[in-house]
């Protein structure tokens, strides 16, 4: 079976999410979730969930840390969820079209630099946006610019915060994540190089 490692930094609701489908379902597990801060709720919630947990700081990843331990574990697909640290080029390398990213807008709008979390939901309501969304990408050397693989919409309404604004975005995560997870390993242990979703919602 696959392994997965996730990689958070913040609460880790979506990682919460991919471990409990996996562990339903048995297509795939996830055998390390990675926090790259010791205060990050998602460890606590690793905790509960029974999942092993490694705090790797973001200098354990830039010394090539986080890389050994990925490889000593057998790791075959990294799910980044709310993970705000780069992903040095050596793991790129070693996993190319296995590494995904979630990202809570509609990229390329609202992506980048600094844009992560609650910023993005913010500047998408100070922009005057009428729709927000997901977009699950597969992660290259550059910052938010790896191939989509899928993007979902939701509206933004006239009344929204942040926080309301920012629980829509977070159910499409929730819908779409895991599935779109399960559907790439599985897919791998095919040989089949595919997209597996590749529309707009
Ligand atoms: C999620 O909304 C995710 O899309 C976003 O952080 C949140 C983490 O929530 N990621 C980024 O902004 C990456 N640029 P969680 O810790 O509750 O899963």
């Amino acid at each position: 079976m696959k392994r997965i490692a996730i990689l958070a930094s913040g609460t880790g609701t979506n990682a919460e999410r991919i471990v409990r489908y996996f562990q339903e379902k048995g297509t795939a597990e996830v055998a390390w979730i990675i926090a790259s801060r010791a205060s990050a709720g998602v460890i606590e919630r690793a905790a509960r969930l029974h999942v092993p947990c490694k705090v790797i700081t973001p200098d354990g990843f830039a010394s090539g840390e986080a890389f050994r331990f990925l490889k000593e574990n057998e790791i075959d697909f990294i799910v980044l969820a709310g993970f705000l640290s780069r992903v040095p080029d050596e793991i790129v390398h070693a996993y190319p079209q296995k590494i995904v990213n979630i990202h809570p807008s509609l990229l390329p709008k609202f992506g980048g630099k600094g844009m992560y979390g609650m910023h993005v939901h913010e500047a998408v309501l100070a922009a005057g946006e009428t729709e927000s969304g997901i977009t699950i990408q597969y992660v290259s050397e550059k910052y938010d610019e790896g191939a989509f693989i899928l993007q979902a919409k939701c509206p933004v309404l006239s009344d929204d915060t942040p926080d309301t604004l920012a629980a829509r975005v977070h159910e499409l995560e929730y819908r779409y994540y895991p599935e779109v997870i399960e559907k790439l390993i599985l897919g791998l242990s095919e040989t089949k190089k595919q997209t597996v979703y590749d529309w707009l919602i």
